[in-house]
């Protein structure tokens, strides 16, 4: 088991990652507890695979547990499964000492996340994930959210977790393009900062893909201590270094506006082409060689990742594209900072360009 710790203070945690680890969380669980009590959330599909194991390990150290299974998918995000979550920890007698598991992906963990930051103004939770994306990226760091009207997170809190488990054997069910659009998330962290990551990258990739697990193991390791250091610096993208995590996100949530959302393209699916078109505009105004844009679309394009408008499914305008981002939540004074780099593994935040520029820009990618 490797132990790694966000470094917050008072507020600090630990991350723990071993293979089989969620069969004896309870033990790791325990030391946190001030009665022999906890509720586990789970969505339906991982209930299936996974929370019988979990309460097996908290029987097994006396910790008596509730579980409430919400249905799977981004839906759950919603003031509906909010209410619905809110009052079932109220009914269990839910104390603010409390710790609650949420087992699950990035959606199971956002909620309960949120959920736990208001049940009594905010009881602790712990997260077990069990999707590669909430592995490398949403479990740690403390934002949580739910989805409304008017888009996507944009109702939340910073509610930081009092403990990460995470078992990368959970991988092994987790379907393929899931897996994937995970991956593109690893990826990103290679590219932020660390040219050699992206190397390892590229020279280990379709292993992992294909279920090799130690090239998991070590990815996970790398990509949540990479987060864990990040956040550290910036908890609260008060500064530019927490911002960088948003590499490729500006042009992905562009190409999920516009494919609504849908599973017609996952969210790490949009932001591998979001990271493509990132390094071609860096190219295209001078910052990066081509040679470096076409060694990171070649990559994500060799593991079956979107890379391009085109394989995003993806033929509308520039203008329509950048009129999504123009709503980015991110958006600060009518400019929307962009994640550029001078590089591989050199990104940096610039309100150099506005969305003229990235409109015409995107007419130039149709069909490439
Ligand atoms: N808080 C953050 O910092 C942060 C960062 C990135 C993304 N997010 C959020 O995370 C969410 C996406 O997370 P996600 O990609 O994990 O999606 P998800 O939670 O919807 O999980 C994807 C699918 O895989 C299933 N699943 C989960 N684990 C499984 C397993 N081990 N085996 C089989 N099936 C399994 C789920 O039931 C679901 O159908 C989005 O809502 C996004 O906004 C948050
Ligand atoms: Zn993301």
């Amino acid at each position: 088991m490797e132990k790694l710790t966000v470094e917050l203070g008072a507020r600090s945690y630990p991350i723990l990652i071993g293979d089989g680890l969620l069969a004896e969380i309870g033990a790791h669980v325990a030391p946190l507890l001030k009665r022999p009590r906890t509720m586990i959330v789970t969505d339906s599909h991982v209930a299936d695979s996974y929370l019988a194991r979990v309460g097996a390990s908290l029987g097994a150290e006396g910790i008596s547990f509730s579980s409430f299974v919400l249905p799977a998918g981004e839906g759950t995000k919603s003031w509906d499964g909010l209410a619905r979550l809110t009052e079932w920890l109220i009914g269990e007698g839910i104390e603010r000492s409390d710790h609650v598991i949420a087992l699950g992906g990035g959606v199971i963990g956002d909620l309960v996340g949120f959920a736990c930051s208001i049940v009594k103004r905010g009881c602790a939770f712990i997260q077990a994930p069990t999707t590669l994306l909430a592995q490398v990226d949403s479990s740690v760091g403390g934002k949580t959210a739910i989805n409304v009207a008017a888009g996507k997170n944009l109702i939340g809190a910073f509610h930081q977790p009092a403990l990460v488990v995470i078992d990368p054997t959970t991988l092994a069910t987790l379907p393929p393009r899931e897996l994937g659009a995970g991956y593109a998330e690893v990826v990103k962290y290679g590219l932020i900062d660390d040219a050699g990551f992206f190397a390892w990258c590229e020279a280990n990739g379709a292993a992992l893909l294909a279920g090799d697990g130690e090239a998991r193991h070590r990815a996970i390791a790398h990509s949540v201590a990479a987060k864990a250091r990040i956040v550290a610096a910036d908890e609260r993208e008060t500064q530019d270094v927490r911002a960088l995590l948003n590499l490729g996100h500006s042009f992905g949530h562009a190409l999920e506006a516009e494919t609504g959302y849908s599973d017609r393209l996952l969210h790490g699916e949009a932001v591998a082409a979001g990271m493509v078109l990132a390094h071609q505009f860096s190219a295209a105004h001078g910052l990066c060689s081509a040679a470096d844009a076409a060694r990171v679309r070649d990559h994500l394009a060799g593991v079956g990742l979107p890379h391009s408008l085109t394989s995003a499914g993806v033929n509308s305008g520039g203008a329509a594209l950048a009129a999504h981002m123009a709503h980015d939540k991110k958006v600060r004074g009518g400019k929307l900072p962009l994640i550029l780099t001078r590089g591989i593994g050199q990104s940096f935040v610039t309100d150099a360009y506005g969305l003229d520029a990235v409109a015409a820009f995107l007419d130039g990618q149709q069909a490439t």
